[in-house]
């Protein structure tokens, strides 16, 4: 009997071809729902802190430079990433990254914890010359961020609407916008952003150990 109703389904492509599809989407919707579920519980890492006018002004400018077309954000869970960059990224880390910038092109290193690896004056003389300090490098110079200057009216715009979409900003966080980053350059900006990554979070020496799995050959950097 029941073989029967196997035979009709399996001879007429349209049927087979529908309740394929529907059985699919029902295995799909079981996958996916729960994760929109769980994004909402992930909960920062940094302390629960947003981040500042200056450091907010700076990720701006690393999204409209495109610095995220030739660096990642997310330090995979293997032993030569972690040995190279260390611990390795999780979703807590990327709360208040909107849009976030993990990436996977990596024409230059990964960046998540680049905080605090070189000066605030390496890394100024970096982004005006990469080749001052670094004679091989291919990164692109960015002399222009030295001399413009960061619109603090716009900064307190974005924290607003970050604010909407659940970033926990006060209403004095809002109004000292503009006097945080008054005066500052695009450049003070983006070395204060670069300056942050992956130094609030906490350091986590057993992620690093549960990384120490076997090396996947043949894998890109
Ligand atoms: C065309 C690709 C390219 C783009 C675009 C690019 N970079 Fe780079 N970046 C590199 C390469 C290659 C290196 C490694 C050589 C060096 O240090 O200059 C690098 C190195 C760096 C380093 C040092 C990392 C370390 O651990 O040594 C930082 C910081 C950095 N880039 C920031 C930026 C920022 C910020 C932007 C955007 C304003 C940017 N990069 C845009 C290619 C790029």
């Amino acid at each position: 009997m029941a073989y029967r109703h196997f035979e009709f389904i399996e001879k007429h492509a349209w049927t087979l071809g529908i309740l394929t599809a529907v059985m699919v989407s029902l295995g799909g919707l079981a996958e996916i729902l729960p994760t929109f579920v769980e994004a909402n519980r992930v909960k920062s890492t940094a302390g629960g802190k947003p981040y500042d006018p200056l450091r907010l002004a700076g990720r701006d400018i690393y999204v409209r430079e495109g610095c995220y077309l030739c660096h990642s954000q997310m330090i995979r869970a293997l032993r030569f990433e972690t040995q190279r960059y260390g611990a390795f990224s999780t979703a807590g880390e990327s709360v208040y990254d909107r849009p976030f910038q993990w990436g996977s092109k990596r024409t230059g290193p990964d960046l998540a914890r680049v905080g605090g690896k070189y000066s605030d004056a390496w890394q100024r003389v970096h982004l005006m010359d990469p080749r001052t300090v670094v004679p091989e490098s291919n990164m692109p110079a960015y002399p222009w961020l030295a001399t413009t200057r960061v619109d603090g009216t716009d900064i307190a715009a974005r924290m607003r609407t970050l604010r909407m979409l659940g970033d926990p900003y006060t209403d004095a966080d809002i109004a000292g916008a503009a006097g945080a980053v008054d005066g500052s350059t695009e450049l003070d900006a983006l070395v204060a952003y670069l300056q942050g990554l992956g130094v609030a979070r906490e350091s986590e020496p057993a992620r690093t150990a549960a990384a120490a799995s076997p090396t996947i050959a043949g894998t890109s950097p």
